[in-house]
């Protein structure tokens, strides 16, 4: 039984359909990417599977249970975790809290234990600040633990969003174009902490890319989208020499 598993997903926004048809299935610990033009209904997807929108038809089930219909916060919870294209991060929060909060999902001990201050509250603080702590040292930041997002650059801040997408612990993660923005050094270091992420936690990921370097040296397999529509799927081979794929792309990024 695949990990993730969507069948037969359309989405309509009014009288715009967004997304045709479209079909996945993810194996636990793979890479997957997803490419297309602007516009294509990428990011669409990856809100109809994460519970922003509610797909007009179709099923996704992840570990073979039915998460359509469910609050994004509970598909979270359940094992799916995500970065967004636009970075969604609190300016003046620190880079620890952000990804401490993220672990109060799982939190156990609930409002008396809070408000009393027990044992167990304490021991789970101290979890959850060491746990923080990892993540950010895994994605290279541990050293900004204590500066708040505002103060910094552009590269870290992606990677505040991916501790902090790690945080609940997540089957598989979803990266809305990591590496958007990105100067060549910063883009460098995202693809070897994807890397990372990928070998030391052992989780799937279902990569949303722009840039054609990244997604052929970091994906197994490859979907291309135009209009809502998957039009080519495969390795990056087959998808690199893909005549439809050369189209939609007019030729030019293939090669960047
Ligand atoms: N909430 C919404 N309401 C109405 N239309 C929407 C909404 N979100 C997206 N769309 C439309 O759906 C289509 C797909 O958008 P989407 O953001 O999924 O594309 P994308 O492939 O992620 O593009 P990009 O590469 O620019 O990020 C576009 O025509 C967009 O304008
Ligand atoms: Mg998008």
């Amino acid at each position: 039984m695949a990990l993730l598993e969507v069948k037969d997903m359309t989405h309509y926004f009014g009288g715009l359909r967004a997304v045709y048809n479209y079909n996945l299935s993810i194996e636990k610990g793979e890479i997957r990417g997803l490419i297309g033009p602007n516009g294509a209904g990428k990011t669409t997807i990856f809100n109809l599977i994460t519970g922003i929108y509610r797909p007009s038809e179709g099923s996704i089930t992840l570990d073979g249970e039915n998460i359509v219909g469910l609050q994004p916060y509970q598909i979270a919870a359940k094992g799916i975790g995500r970065t967004f294209q636009n970075l969604q991060l609190w300016r003046h929060m620190s880079v620890l809290d952000h990804v401490k909060l993220a672990q109060y999902a799982k939190i156990r001990y609930g409002l008396v234990g809070a408000f009393f201050g027990t044992p167990l509250r304490h021991r789970q603080e101290q979890e959850i600040e060491d746990r923080a702590l990892e993540l950010l040292e895994l994605v290279g930041i541990r050293h900004l633990a204590d500066q708040v997002v505002t103060n910094l650059p552009y590269g870290a801040q992606r990677r505040v969003e991916m501790a902090r997408a790690l945080a609940t612990d997540p089957k598989i993660l979803f990266l809305d174009e990591p590496t958007v923005g990105m100067n060549p050094e910063e883009l460098k270091d995202m693809m070897e902490i994807i890397r990372q992420v990928h070998q030391e936690l052992g989780l799937a990921i279902f990569l949303i890319e722009h840039r054609m370097k990244v997604v052929m040296d970091l994906c197994e397999r490859i979907q291309t989208l135009v209009f809502g529509e998957v039009v080519a799927e495969g390795t990056p081979d087959e998808i690199r020499n893909n005549p439809v794929v050369i189209e939609a792309y007019l030729g030019k990024e293939i090669e960047t």
